[in-house]
């Protein structure tokens, strides 16, 4: 699942012009004897297996080689809340990350002593931290400079730390099924279509 989404659109064209690097890593890599063994029956009971603690400081420990100065995520709903200023923030600090992703609520609590800080990307819960990791590198890689490219794009960017996203656009054809593209668009006058895009920013929710 990740291979592939790293291997597609923004990301994949970021990774390629080394603009980020990727390393993915298999936790079984670090699993323990012959059959790699990565999760194990709770103590004191209760259904379902969890994630072990030494195949997991395994891979941590074996990602911080690499990069020692990276920052360790938990990818978890009882994080903080992913939103475009943290995005920013990572996107800006040029700091490696390692994410762990973990079966939602199924890892041995002690892996926390590793971690340095836990993100949320919603109020609702996914069985795993693969979706949400993949979201935190998406909203991170793409206002990374040079990888969304275009000046407008770049400059509708800038104001959405406030909370503002960019107006509505149009392309071919002029009208769909009764549907028309605003007449100011298409008018040719570049002073009022500046002054009728910066009226009809939306925003964010
Ligand atoms: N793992 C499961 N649900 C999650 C969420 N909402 N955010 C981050 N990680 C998660």
């Amino acid at each position: 699942m990740i291979k592939e989404t790293l291997n597609s659109s923004m990301m994949f064209k970021a990774s390629k012009n080394e603009i980020v690097n990727f390393e993915v890593i298999d936790l079984r890599q670090f699993g323990l004897g012959p059959r790699k063994q990565v999760d194990d029956t709770p103590y004191g009971g209760g259904d379902g297996m969890l994630m072990m603690i030494e195949p997991i400081f395994g891979a941590i420990e074996h990602s911080k080689k690499l990069s020692p100065e990276a920052e360790v995520i938990l990818m978890t709903p009882a994080g903080d809340t992913l939103n475009q200023s943290m995005a920013r923030d990572f996107a800006s600090s040029n700091k490696d990350l390692i994410i762990f992703c973990a079966h939602y609520e199924g890892y041995d609590e002690r892996i926390l002593s590793i971690i340095d800080k836990k993100i949320s990307i919603g109020n609702y819960v996914l069985t795993g931290g693969e979706l949400p990791a993949l979201v935190l590198v998406d909203t991170i890689v793409r206002l990374l400079p040079g990888v969304l490219g275009g000046e407008k794009s770049a400059e509708i960017e800038s104001f959405s730390q406030d909370g503002i996203i960019e107006y509505p656009q149009y392309t071919k054809p002029r009208e769909f099924r009764g549907m028309e593209v605003p007449s100011v668009l298409v008018s040719g006058h570049h002073a009022e279509i500046e002054k009728w895009q910066n009226e009809n920013y939306r925003h964010q929710n």
